[in-house]
């Protein structure tokens, strides 16, 4: 029922009963323009958003941000049609940074709900596996990638997970076509 981001982000600070938060340092909400057409939505936090309580900002993180400069987003940008809004399923960093559990992601569906309909974006990115899962119900992310779905009525695209690029460069090319989707729907 959070009516704006800041109750929502209040909401999950105190919310009991995900056992990812006590081994967490921070609660990693989102980055990014609120205003923006695009969201994104990974998976869970790593180390490196957990010290920085922000999305995105490790490895995988700054190859999405390139990903994105390639097409013209990017996320500090103020202007809505240039810009992304970026959050995880999960906003506590799972221990080990194991997968998050099918009843960990179920929990969090909710919110993630909630944070779409704050966000209103026209497009929504599912970058990997739990996002897929989350929000479509569905693994097998080299099968799904690359197809437009629906999801809380609109347009969503999975999407290689900037993680499994770095390890599998040959991959890349897949991304950038699933990138090019993305600027294509946005031109409209
Ligand atoms: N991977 C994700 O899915 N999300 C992050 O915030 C960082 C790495």
């Amino acid at each position: 029922a959070a009516a704006n981001l800041v109750d929502l982000k209040q909401a999950l600070a105190s919310y009991p009963h995900c056992k990812l938060k006590q081994g967490a340092r921070s609660l990693v909400f989102a980055d990014g323009n609120p205003a923006a057409r695009v969201m994104i939505i990974g998976e869970a936090p790593g180390r490196d958003e957990d010290l920085a309580c922000r999305p995105f900002v490790g490895r995988a993180g700054q190859l999405l941000d390139k990903m994105l400069a390639a097409i013209t987003l990017d996320r500090t940008s103020s202007d809505s049609a240039q810009s992304v809004y970026i959050t995880n399923i999960v906003p506590w960093r799972p221990p080990q940074n194991r997968d998050p559990r099918p009843e960990e992601i179920a929990m969090m569906v909710p919110f993630v709900a909630r944070h779409v309909a704050l966000i209103n974006p026209e497009v929504i990115v599912l970058m990997g596996n739990v996002s897929c899962q989350a929000v479509l119900g569905t693994r097998g992310i080299t099968r799904l990638r690359g197809i437009w779905a629906e999801a809380w009525e609109r347009p969503v695209l999975p999407m290689l997970h900037p993680a499994y690029l770095l390890r599998k460069a040959e991959a890349k090319r897949e991304a950038w076509a699933d990138l090019l989707a993305l600027r294509a729907r946005l031109v409209v």
